[in-house]
């Protein structure tokens, strides 16, 4: 381990960004991230010397020079690129705010009004998160995130247990300076392992290589 406390360089895989469901050639259903977050992480292990995997929904960011960007749109493209990626990575980290419905029917022509309201029948997008372990057989530190607006520690821990993470960062996505958008983030990690810690407000590039950090240290403790 160096200085940094940072282990010899591994090959990682991240998804960043939302994903974009679509109604209909014009329309689609998303949310508020912008890959700020996923990015950082990227660019965080870049400086790690790791070898980066970078699976992102739509966003206006510039991918770090020397990752291997994989752009994807849907959540079910998410799901088929980190299909084929997972295999050979020593760990994942699970950032994208994945939309979890998709309208049942996506229609070839644009929608067009009629009447006071209308409904849109929304089915379940695959859990990608959620498929690393069974699915996909993915041995490496698993890594989830969860965006909450309340109870934040008993769906964190909810989410770690349910989806197999070795760890999972949990931030308040209610607050208007962190979570979404924000170029700053404040996280609570929760390992499976036991125990759990905050890493207070800070930029994201700042808790991105914090995060980095311990990921490496959780690598670390598996290979010895
Ligand atoms: O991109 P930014 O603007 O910088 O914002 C950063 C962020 C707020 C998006 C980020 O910090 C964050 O919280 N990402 C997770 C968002 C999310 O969708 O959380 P969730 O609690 O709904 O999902 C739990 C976990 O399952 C996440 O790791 C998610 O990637 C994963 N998931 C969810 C649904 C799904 N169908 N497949 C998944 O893999």
């Amino acid at each position: 381990m160096d200085e940094k406390g940072l282990t010899s360089p591994m090959r990682i895989l991240i998804t960043a960004g939302s994903t974009r469901e679509p109604i209909d050639p014009v329309r689609f259903l998303s949310n508020r991230s912008t890959g700020k977050m996923g990015y950082a992480l990227a660019e965080a292990a870049l400086v790690a010397g790791d070898e980066v995997i970078l699976i992102s929904g739509p966003v206006t960011l510039k991918a770090p020079e020397g990752v291997r960007l994989v752009s994807v749109e849907t959540a079910q493209q998410m799901y088929d690129a980190v299909a084929r990626e997972i295999a050979n990575c020593d760990a994942a980290i699970f950032c994208a705010a994945v939309a979890d419905y998709r309208p049942e029917v996506i229609l070839p022509k644009k929608l067009k009004k009629s009447g006071d309201a209308m409904q849109l029948t929304l089915v379940r997008t695959p859990d990608i998160l959620g498929s690393a372990r069974g699915v996909f057989g993915f041995r490496g530190v698993l890594v989830g995130f969860a965006a909450e607006t309340d109870d934040l520690e008993q769906n964190a821990l909810d989410k770690l247990h349910r989806k197999g993470c070795d760890l999972l960062v949990a931030n308040d996505v209610s607050r208007s300076d962190i979570g979404f958008g924000s170029d700053e983030n404040e996280v609570r990690l929760f390992f499976s392992k036991g125990g759990h810690r905050t890493i207070a407000q800070a930029s994201k590039d700042a808790i991105a290589a914090e995060l980095l950090q311990e990921i490496h240290k959780l690598l670390q403790e598996r290979l010895t």
